[in-house]
């Protein structure tokens, strides 16, 4: 008996096998998490996230181009202050580093490249956690979505075309989205980290940004709990309705029934955030000559297109661009 059912049909020739892909991966689909710090005389590398750079203004006015030249859809960019304090005052400070580097690139690039700004409040704060904190050493819900509006306004001024809230306090989205309005940035994208999971995974990323919370504190009581799953569509719904104008599920891999979800369930632009320790991982793996680097990170990147994002923030942007394009 002959087989009746031959998916090894379309297999046969790399042509067909392109022909038949249900998923594409792009340059374009890529943003590049990008890292500027105050005080800086050269870019100083980072050494979890091998490959990158905390930048000085004009480095990273160089990255932004290379990033553009390949192709690459966005970046977002995190600032490093060189004093922090109790609030964080150096977030919405118009002459705070991210503000700095925010104008210039709008200067340069204008809207060539979609220019985001991640509104978060830890890489500011003495304490390192992701607002204002209350009596209890807990962090204020109210008190921060205040100065969340406040950094949204700073960075809408400087000219970021997205503002990307990852703090996790509830009704964030709506206070950034009122501030916005009562000042006539009724353009301004919000990006809303919507379903961001307490995670093992953010390692490299604060000791890039140098965040240590405060008596081995951890996110626990605001971000979400890797055991949830349903808990995710109510978030990014309640998103929805405050004003987001996309929404994004974090980290990527460990979270791909949920982006799965999200795709399903809603019909909002949706983004996945793989990680700081997801390229880590990657990269060590790949400098030990245990993987091949590129081709698990394309695997990687495809999965999560494959689940549902449409784009994907990733430390790969640059070189999977350049990789894709040859
Ligand atoms: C918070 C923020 C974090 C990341 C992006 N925004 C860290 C955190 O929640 O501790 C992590 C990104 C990464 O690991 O690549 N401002």
């Amino acid at each position: 008996m002959f087989p009746a059912e031959r998916p090894r049909r379309l297999r046969r020739t790399p042509a067909l096998r392109r022909l038949v892909a249900e998923t594409t991966l792009s340059p374009g689909d890529l943003v590049a998490p990008l890292f500027v710090a105050e005080g800086l005389s050269e870019p100083r590398p980072i050494l979890s996230l091998p490959g990158h750079f905390q930048h000085t203004l004009e480095s990273l006015r160089d990255e932004v181009r290379e990033q553009q030249r390949c192709g690459v859809g966005g970046v977002i960019l995190f600032g490093v202050p060189e004093q922090k304090d109790e609030l964080g005052s150096a977030a919405w400070d118009p002459r705070g580093i991210s503000q700095l580097a925010l104008s210039m690139l709008r200067d340069e690039f204008g809207d060539e490249i979609v220019l985001m700004a991640d509104l978060c409040l830890d890489e500011y704060t003495s304490h390192g956690h992701c607002g204002a904190l209350g009596a209890d050493g807990s962090v204020d819900n109210d008190a921060t979505i205040e100065l969340y509006a406040r950094v949204a306004l700073a960075q809408a001024r400087a000219g970021a075309a997205v503002v990307a809230p990852s703090g996790m306090m509830d009704g964030q989205v709506g206070a950034i989205r009122s501030a916005l309005d009562a000042e006539g940035f009724f353009d301004t994208v919000i990006l809303a980290y919507s379903a961001k999971y307490a995670s093992a995974l953010y390692g490299p990323f604060r000791d890039a940004v140098g965040v240590e919370i405060e008596n081995g504190g951890d996110r626990r009581g605001y971000q979400q709990d890797p055991r949830n799953r349903r808990e995710a569509l109510r978030e990014a719904r309640a998103d929805l309705e405050q004003g987001a104008d996309m929404i994004m599920v974090k980290p990527a891999m460990t979270y791909l029934d949920v982006l799965s979800d999200l795709h399903r369930e809603l019909d909002a632009p949706l983004c996945a955030y793989h990680v700081s320790g997801e390229y880590a991982m990657v990269k060590a793996a790949g400098a030990n000559g245990w993987i091949d680097a590129t081709e698990v990170a394309i695997e990687q990147l495809t999965a999560i297109r494959r689940a549902g994002a449409q784009f994907v923030l990733t430390y790969f942007a640059r070189e999977i661009a350049e990789e894709l394009g040859r």
